[in-house]
């Protein structure tokens, strides 16, 4: 069964259609970036797989279990985990005291005002493994304002990794960065992908990334669903040529 299902999802804003009838699955496993022009409804888009706000119609379910109406915050729970097109993240905290707030919440911990040793050593470990993963056990005790563009970005990734989510979505994780930046990031949704099988949905500008990293692409105009297929099949498909990737070149 498709991890995520989208059915004939729309989003109007007053008269404006955001996003209209786009229907999609998400297979386990699956990198599948989102691409289009500004305004194309991407952003729209994942407010609505994340529960910001509802469709206006159509259907979401995450392991064929409907979640049109459930909170964004019920959708963590459920393993929805996604990062924003503006980072999100604390600045004067460290990279280890942001990653500990997500391995808190994730495991139901952030209310509480006492944990026993055994809930200490369990966020910890977490804490760790989620550095690692990121590769930022060197920067784990700088303040994250003092980070590079790119470490702050791998550090917002990380705390969404902290919460082990199912799929992972990240918003233009590469927006405003340079050359070496948006290599580094591209490298970690790499191996978030490739070596430990992360399902992944990615709204991202820069093509020379989509293209390098998605196993399928989708393409949006004007809130549509203008074209859907592998790499190949959108290089190759008129429609898209036309419309989108011929004006980026
Ligand atoms: N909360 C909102 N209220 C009203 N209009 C919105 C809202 N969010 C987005 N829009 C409009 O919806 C369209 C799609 O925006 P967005 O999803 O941000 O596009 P993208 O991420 O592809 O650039 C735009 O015309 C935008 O102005
Ligand atoms: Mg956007």
């Amino acid at each position: 069964m498709s991890l995520l299902q989208i059915r004939g999802v729309s989003k109007a804003f007053g008269s404006l259609i955001a996003v209209n009838n786009v229907t999609l699955d998400i297979e386990p496993g699956e990198l599948r970036a989102v691409i289009g022009p500004n305004g194309a409804g991407k952003t729209t888009f994942f407010n609505l797989i994340t529960g910001f706000f509802p469709p206006t119609s159509g259907q979401i379910l995450l392991d064929g279990k409907d979640i049109t109406r459930a909170t964004a915050v019920e959708r963590i729970r459920m393993g929805m985990a996604r990062t924003f097109q503006i980072t999100q993240i604390f600045p004067e905290l460290t990279t280890r005291e942001n990653i500990q707030i997500a391995a808190e919440t994730a495991m139901g911990f952030r209310l509480r005002t006492w944990l026993s040793r055994a809930e200490r050593a369990a966020v910890s470990s977490r804490i760790e493994e989620t550095l690692v993963a990121a590769r930022l056990t060197e920067q784990a005790d700088r303040l994250v304002g003092e980070l590079s563009h790119g470490d702050q970005r791998s550090a917002e990734i990380a705390m969404a990794l902290a919460l082990k989510p199912r799929i992972l979505l990240l918003d233009e994780p590469t927006a405003g960065m340079g050359e070496q930046e948006t290599f580094q990031v591209a490298g970690l949704i790499r191996r978030l992908h490739k070596h430990t099988g992360y399902t992944i949905m990615l709204v991202e500008h820069d093509m020379r990334v989509v293209f390098n990293l998605a196993d399928r692409i989708v393409v949006l105009t004007e809130g549509t669903m203008l074209a859907e297929g592998t790499p190949r099949e959108i290089a190759d498909n008129p429609a898209v040529q036309a419309a989108y990737l011929g004006t980026a070149e």
